[in-house]
């Protein structure tokens, strides 16, 4: 028997067990979360005694006679302190870390009233957070802590909600507090828990499965391979080549390959009855290397093939154009893969239903591309399934492939029971894909005054064992590789190859983020040959309105690259030494794909209802729609609620991805808005109960192969210049960050994407490493590298608007290209100090790496 207090009542445990699963399992107080179970992350905070310490390295024996509280214990006074804080400030996205950091928050302002920044840098040192750059998480500390030594009397929010005020997330609160559900805080009744028996090797015969034993383990409801997939057994968003599982006679293609999925009443006999599993394997030598997938005698990872991809862009005489030029560089780069660390696990939650249907609780990308996965590996009618989003704790591009999704539905659906299906943190880094590792030889040439005359690159991305969306990252990095600059002379080729490593796919920059790197760093050796600044090159050389893009594409009239460069100069003037690099991004697919926005707006309870598909994993979309509707309507932000993602009810708006959802699905928010605002002419709210306006916004672009002089490649771009200072000990102590961001329609959020991108990138830059072993990953979460509260410097946001286009206000995403701009600029900063090209990322030789 264990006692202790846990939130002001005494409980009594009978058994010992781990502390975490005892909060969220026995005790259900879910703003306790599990965000890696290894002591790392933060997000599993509780105060014990007033201190905040990890639940999951604790056990109920070792709070035997003290005292626990969870943000469920904390007084109502504090908790609308916290909550006002953290929403005035715009400091949460996704929501995973914040009831951790809060508890943080509470053990130092407990002691510590009027805390200094170190302080509360220091405090929140063990709290990952991988969405916003912590500095606005410092801020809302402050700001509570004063709220609460002075007995503060908390206002109500002022914002009418209009485009471009600084409103609080609608779901700022219910992340804030813990009162918000993620999938794994879900229980239903008679819920199984889901475990999934991984390949042994990265490239094996599969001979024999054994699943008899594990099948006969008492509290095992069901035991599944590949000969009990009903449908279709390969699945994928373009090219259908991942399997859901591993057949018997085929080989393995990475470590993250499912071959037996099952179901038990515990977690512990679910995970004891895959060890009762047995698998004969033939063990082949696996591809780890493009070269290697490449070779002529290789064998091949998928019947077609093992080059999954090839984008050529040609524009102009390249050959001339280097024979003419004043100078030319020509340099090979290295950016390696990159793990996105959201910081939720995926999770999913199947649910038969009474009908024969089945429900399935998901946190990803995109509820129509899970439906279609599952619909598909079911063989069923699409009203068969449905999928509902929950809170999603960060994606960044990583939840766009099915994971854990298609798992919990097979399994639900064959025992017709509620399946949960939960990854620990080491299984998530062996299954979802990551940035594309690239090795690229880039070539630029100038004239005498700086003009670039021509580009050229051959990239070569190791795309690993599926192509999820290797063949677009592909594309997006030879369309970008030229950079933001009119240069007549282009010649871009790039390939996509399939190894026996974990697959590559969409993050955050898909593609562009290495490419922007070995451009940007071309142009500082050119500077320097030149005698001018990278900062003058860049300006001579930046694309205006009017002006012909790379790829053939006339800038339009909201483009901005000009203006944020100019915007740095100041800093650039005080701070010679300062690395800078400038960047562009595209928003929507493009590229003559289908790209389409949807909502429906639905008059219900006299509240305008925003109903749409578009996935929010944390940058406040939400937020976004709901300000577009008010703007367009004139209507107060209480008369307008959003709807959770869900495929019965809410329309199809397309993944959360390419930076589009802002412009695109903001745009039919927009024009759904103004049919609404028509009858509000004429009716009051309370006259349109029931009604529904529903609009799309469909973007046309031109598709590669056009033939048009100046196709339409993207309907926007997004362009940035980051600006980076070394301290005299070649630390970074600050970041200026300008981007043309067109239109803000809410400056906390524009914000906060920017803080949390250059985190990400200062750590792309300097820190994270994701390196395999034989396919399996060597790093934790702990040794992955990803920047603390402690290590991040100052940042500054600097946003232009100038766009007067109409679409969505003018917006342009910025979700991916706050990633862009920030490990070249940090390049550029080192190459000034030591007048060494730096082209491996991360950066060898800076006070980080040593
Ligand atoms: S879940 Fe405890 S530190 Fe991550
Ligand atoms: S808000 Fe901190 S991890 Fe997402």
């Amino acid at each position: 028997m264990f006692k202790f207090t846990l939130n002001h009542n005494d409980v009594t445990v009978a058994a010992d067990k781990n502390l975490l699963e005892y909060l969220r399992e026995d005790a259900c107080l879910t703003s306790v979360k599990n965000g890696c179970d290894e002591g790392v992350c933060g997000s599993c905070s509780v105060l014990v005694d007033g201190k905040a310490r990890r639940a999951c390295m604790l056990t109920v024996a070792k709070v035997q006679d003290k005292v626990v509280t969870t943000l469920e214990g904390l007084s109502t006074r504090e908790r609308e302190v916290y909550s006002w804080a953290f929403g005035e400030v715009g400091a949460v996205q996704c929501g995973f870390c914040m009831p951790g950091m809060v508890i943080s928050a509470k053990s130092l302002l407990d002691q510590n009233p009027a805390p200094t920044s170190a302080e509360v840098r220091s405090a929140i040192r063990y709290n990952l957070c991988r969405c916003t750059g912590y500095l606005k998480i410092e801020r809302a500390i402050h700001l509570a802590a004063k709220a609460l030594r002075d007995g503060e009397t908390l206002g109500a929010e002022a914002s009418t909600a209009k485009v471009g005020e600084r409103t609080v997330r609608v779901d700022s609160e219910e992340k804030l507090l813990g009162t918000g559900e993620f999938v794994d805080d879900m229980k239903v009744p008679g819920m199984l828990y889901g475990a999934v028996l991984r390949a042994k090797y990265p490239r094996a015969l599969v001979k024999k499965i054994d699943i008899a034993t594990a099948q006969a383990c008492p509290g095992v409801a069901v035991v599944l391979t590949a000969k009990d997939i009903p449908g279709e057994r390969l699945l994928g968003h373009i090219v259908h080549d991942w399997p859901v599982m591993i057949a018997e006679g085929e080989e393995t293609r990475y470590v993250g390959d499912a071959l037996v999925i099952l179901a038990a009443t515990t977690k512990v006999t679910a995970r004891k009855a895959l060890k009762l599993i047995r698998v004969e394997y033939e063990e082949l030598t696996p591809l780890l290397s493009p070269e290697a997938a490449m070779a002529e005698d290789a064998p091949r990872i998928h019947p077609k093939g093992n080059l999954l991809s090839e984008t050529i862009m040609k524009r102009g005489d390249v050959d001339k154009a280097i024979a003419d030029a004043r100078y030319v560089v020509t340099e090979r780069y290295s950016a390696p893969r990159q793990e996105h660390a959201f910081m939720e696990p995926e999770s999913a939650l199947a649910v038969p239903m009474q009908d024969g249907a089945l429900t399935v609780y998901t946190a990803g990308q995109g509820v129509y591309d899970d439906h279609r996965g599952i619909v598909a590996m079911l063989g069923v009618s699409g009203e068969k399934v449905r999928v509902i989003s929950k809170l999603v704790g960060g994606g960044f591009g990583g939840k766009e492939d099915l994971s854990v999704q298609h798992h919990a539905a097979l399994l639900a659906w064959q025992c017709g029971r509620p399946v949960k299906l939960t990854l620990s943190r080491e299984e998530s880094f062996r299954v979802h894909p990551k940035r594309h590792p690239m090795e690229m030889e880039f070539t630029t040439a100038c004239d005498d005054q700086g003009k670039i005359t021509a580009v050229r690159a051959r990239i070569v991305a190791d795309t690993g064992a599926y192509a999820s969306l290797g063949g677009p990252v592909l594309q997006r990095a030879c369309t970008h590789a030229a950079g933001p600059y009119q240069i007549d002379n282009v010649d871009i080729e790039g390939r996509a190859v399939y190894t026996n490593n974990i697959p590559s796919g969409a993050f955050r920059g898909f593609g562009v983020t290495q490419t922007c790197f070995a451009g940007e760093c071309n142009l500082n050796l050119l500077a320097a040959k030149l005698g001018i600044s990278p900062w003058e090159i860049r300006f001579r050389n930046a694309i205006e309105p009017g002006g012909v893009l790379s790829n053939g594409q006339i800038a339009d009239a909201g483009t901005a690259l000009k203006e944020t460069l100019l915007a740095l100069k100041d800093v650039i003037d005080a701070h010679p030494d300062a690395g800078v690099a400038c960047s562009f991004k595209n928003t929507g697919l493009g590229v003559g794909v289908r790209d389409v926005g949807r909502v429906k707006l639905k008059v219900e309870n006299g509240v305008v209802v925003i109903c749409t598909s578009a996935a929010c994993m944390g940058q406040g979309l939400a937020t976004v729609m709901l300000q577009i509707v008010a703007e367009t309507t004139g209507l107060a932000k209480s008369a307008i609620s959003v709807h959770a993602p869900d495929t019965m009810v809410t329309p199809d708006s397309g993944t959360s991805t390419a930076s589009r959802q802002t412009l695109v699905t903001g745009e039919a928010a927009r024009r759904a808005a103004d049919a609404l605002k028509q009858e509000l002419a004429n009716h009051s709210l309370a006259e349109l109960e029931g009604r529904e306006f529903y609009r799309e916004y469909d973007c046309a672009t031109d598709p590669m192969t056009s033939d048009k002089p100046n196709r339409v490649s993207h309907v926007a771009y997004g362009y940035a210049t980051h600006a980076v200072i070394l301290d005299g000990d070649g630390r970074v102590k600050k970041v200026v960050a300008a981007h043309d961001v067109g239109k803000a329609i809410n400056p906390n959020n524009v914000e906060g994407q920017i803080e949390g991108g250059v985190v990400m990138g200062l750590g792309f830059a300097l820190t994270e490493k994701f390196p395999l072993r034989n396919g399996a990953p060597t790093v934790s979460l702990g040794t992955l590298g990803l920047l603390r509260s402690t290590q991040v410097p100052e940042i500054e946001c600097i946003l232009i608007e100038k766009n007067s286009a109409t679409l969505a206000y003018g917006a342009k995403g910025v979700g991916e290209i706050v990633m862009l701009t920030t490990a070249p600029a940090v390049a550029c900063a080192y190459f000034n100090r030591d007048g060494k090209p730096h082209n491996s990322l991360p950066l060898k030789d800076t006070p980080y790496s040593r």
